[in-house]
């Protein structure tokens, strides 16, 4: 039932997509349904560059015979296609759940456009059911941690089958739930503003459209212009 919403979710937004763009793909397992999206619409696509927010979709997309352009490249994006933990009525979310968060902001940002793809089971009222994953540095870890346990978060580190979880730079990633999660605006200027911190999985602006499917329906979220 969720593979299908996420399959449906992944290739209204993969209908957006038009010849010559330069496009960001996302990581997870939605993404992974654009994934095939896109390669079956390769023929119609052949002037577009895309481009990948980990080492994991590269690989896929690759398998899927997909060409991946170098980001380090690339200044700008026309569209970005990524996955979501949570997403809340104003089109604020949590990612990062597979540990892409830095890139995948990074992206984002880059991006004129970024439309998130989920199942159902990703929407919240309010945000921080999920936890907010945060990378750090690892020289900075307990400095981190003390900081983020003053603005009200259980830090958790992330952890492998072989030692503390990294992240495709070399960063560990820190899960935080909050007892009462603070203003998102608020907590993303909080969050940045920590040395040591190099990237959060709260998207309070980045995030222009969501595509969520519910058994079978896909709803289309777009943000209000400012
Ligand atoms: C990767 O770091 C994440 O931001 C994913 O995009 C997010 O966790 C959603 O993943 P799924 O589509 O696998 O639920």
């Amino acid at each position: 039932m969720h593979d299908d919403d996420k399959r449906l979710a992944a290739e209204a937004a993969v209908a957006e997509i038009r010849d010559s763009m330069l496009v960001g793909i996302g990581t997870g397992s939605t993404v992974a349904f654009a994934i095939r999206a896109i390669a079956a619409r390769l023929g119609d696509l052949r002037r577009c560059v895309f481009f990948s927010t980990s080492i994991a979709t590269d690989q896929e997309a690759r398998d899927a015979g997909i060409p991946i352009g170098r980001f380090a490249l690339a200044s700008r994006l026309d569209l970005t296609i990524d996955g979501a933990d949570e997403i809340d009525p104003g089109l604020r979310v949590i990612k990062g759940a597979g540990g892409a968060l830095l890139r995948e902001k990074i992206v984002a940002e880059a991006s004129d456009r970024m439309v998130v793809i989920a199942d159902g089971s990703k929407r919240a009222e309010r945000l921080g059911a999920a936890a907010l994953p945060v990378e750090v540095l690892p020289f900075a870890r307990s400095f981190v941690a003390a900081r983020l346990a003053a603005l009200g978060a259980e830090p958790v580190l992330r952890m492998a089958e072989e030692g503390a979880w990294r992240s495709d730079q070399g960063n560990i990633i820190l899960d935080c739930h909050f007892v009462s999660f603070p203003d998102p605006g608020d907590l993303a200027v909080q969050l940045q503003a920590i040395p040591g911190v190099m990237g959060h999985g709260l998207f309070v602006r980045e995030v222009d459209a969501a595509y969520v499917a519910d058994r079978g329906v896909v709803t289309k979220m777009e943000r209000n212009p400012d």
